[in-house]
C-alpha cells in the first residue's frame, strides 16, 4: 500500500516509517502548499497523513482508493469532512496528545499577559531598571472575571488550573452539558456574558460558527483593557480588528500562539504592537508530545491497512 505525507514540519519520517514499512507500505512524501500539489501526490494513495497541506473538495474528489486521511493534530479544518465523508473516506485526529501541554501554555501567555512580564523583561534588558509603581495595566488573577469559550478536553483543562488562581470563571460551550460546567467550579454563562469578562480565552474548534466570533463588535463589548488570549485557531479571531482596539487601549493585552496566516507576512496587523504577545503555534511541540502526535498519526493509518476498526474518526465514516 502507498501511504502520502503531504507535509511535515519534522526532520524526517522516521517514526511514521516505523510504524508504516514493516506493514508493507511505501511512505511517499511532500511539502504540498496548494490543493494541486496536494492533489498530485495523493490521487493514487491508499492513505494520507497530512499537517497542514489543503485536502478540500476537488483533491478529495480525484483520490481513486484512499481509504483514511490521519491528521497530524487535534482540528481537522484544513480537510473538507463533509466531502471526505460523501466518498466514504474516513478522516481521523490525534485528539489527546497534548492537552495539558495547551492549557499550561494558556495560563503561560495569560500570566505573561496579566503580569506585564513580556513587556518588563524586555525594560530590563534595555537597561530600565525603574518600573512605574503602581503598574497601572498589571492584574491578579483572583480579580478577574475570566471567560473560557469552549469546554472540550483543553478549555477543561484551563479551568482546572485557573480554578487554583481564585479568579470567577465563566465557560461558554453550546454543547458540552451545563452540568459538567457547574461541576467543574466554573459557571455556565453566554458568548455575550463571556464578553463581559476581563479575560477571554478560545479554545474551540474553526467552524462556520467560530470564524471571526472575535471581532470589531465582540471587542467592543469587552470592559475596557481586557485581555484576549487564543490559543486555538487564529482565524477565530478578526486580526484587523484587534489590531485596531489594541492601539486604541480598548483591549489592554492580547497573547496568540495562533494567527490567520501562519508563518504572519511581515506587514500582518498584529505584529510590532507593544501589547501583543505571540508565539509561533507551539503549544504543543515538546518532544514528548510531538512523537506521541507522529507516531498516534501513523498508527491510525496502520489500523486501516491492517484492516482494524479506525479510532477517533471525526466525520462518522467506520
Ligand atoms: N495551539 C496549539 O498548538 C493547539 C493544539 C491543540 C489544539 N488546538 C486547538 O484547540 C482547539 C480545542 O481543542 P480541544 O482538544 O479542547 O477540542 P475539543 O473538541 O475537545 O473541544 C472543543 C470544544 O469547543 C466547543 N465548541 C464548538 N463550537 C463552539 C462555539 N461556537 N463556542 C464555544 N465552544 C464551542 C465544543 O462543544 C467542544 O466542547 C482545537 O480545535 C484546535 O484547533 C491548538
Amino acid at each position: 500500500m502507498k501511504i502520502a505525507v503531504t507535509d511535515y514540519s519534522f526532520d524526517s519520517l522516521d517514526f511514521e516509517k516505523a510504524i508504516l514499512e514493516p506493514l508493507g507500505c511505501e511512505v511517499v512524501d511532500a511539502q504540498c502548499r496548494t490543493p494541486q500539489e496536494t492533489m498530485k501526490l495523493t490521487h493514487d494513495c491508499d492513505g494520507v497523513i497530512s499537517q497542514y497541506a489543503p485536502i478540500n473538495a476537488d483533491v478529495i474528489g480525484a483520490m481513486q482508493k484512499v481509504r483514511v486521511i490521519a491528521r497530524y493534530g487535534i482540528g481537522v479544518d484544513n480537510v473538507d469532512i463533509a466531502a471526505a465523508r460523501a466518498k466514504g473516506i474516513a478522516v481521523c485526529n490525534v485528539p489527546d496528545y497534548c492537552i495539558n501541554e495547551v492549557a499550561d501554555h494558556t495560563l503561560a501567555l495569560m500570566l505573561c499577559a496579566t503580569r506585564c512580564l513580556v513587556s518588563d523583561n524586555a525594560n530590563v534588558h534595555a537597561g530600565n531598571w525603574k518600573a512605574s509603581v503602581p503598574a497601572p495595566s498589571m492584574k491578579s488573577l483572583d480579580q478577574c472575571k475570566v471567560g473560557v469559550a469552549g469546554f472540550g478536553r483543553i478549555g477543561r483543562q484551563v479551568v482546572q488550573r485557573l480554578l487554583a488562581f481564585g479568579g470567577e470563571i465563566l465557560v461558554f460551550d453550546p454543547v458540552a452539558p451545563l452540568a459538567d460546567i457547574e461541576k467543574s467550579g466554573a459557571r455556565a454563562a453566554s458568548l455575550d456574558e463571556i464578553f463581559g469578562c476581563d479575560i477571554v480565552t478560545l479554545h474551540c474548534p474553526s467552524t462556520d460558527q467560530t470564524r471571526k466570533m472575535v471581532n470589531a463588535q465582540s471587542l467592543a463589548k469587552m470592559p475596557r483593557g481586557a485581555i484576549l488570549v487564543n490559543v486555538s485557531r487564529g482565524d477565530l479571531v478578526d486580526s484587523e480588528a484587534l489590531a485596531q482596539t489594541v492601539k486604541s487601549g480598548q483591549i489592554g493585552a492580547a497573547a496568540l500562539d495562533v494567527l490567520d496566516e501562519e508563518p504572519p507576512p511581515e506587514k500582518h496587523p498584529l505584529l510590532g504592537l507593544g501589547n501583543v504577545i505571540v508565539t509561533p503555534h507551539v503549544a504543543s511541540v515538546s518532544a514528548r508530545s510531538v512523537r506521541v502526535l507522529r507516531e498516534s498519526t501513523a498508527e491510525a493509518v496502520a489500523r486501516a491497512v491492517r484492516g482494524e476498526k479506525l479510532l477517533n474518526v471525526v466525520n462518522g465514516v467506520e
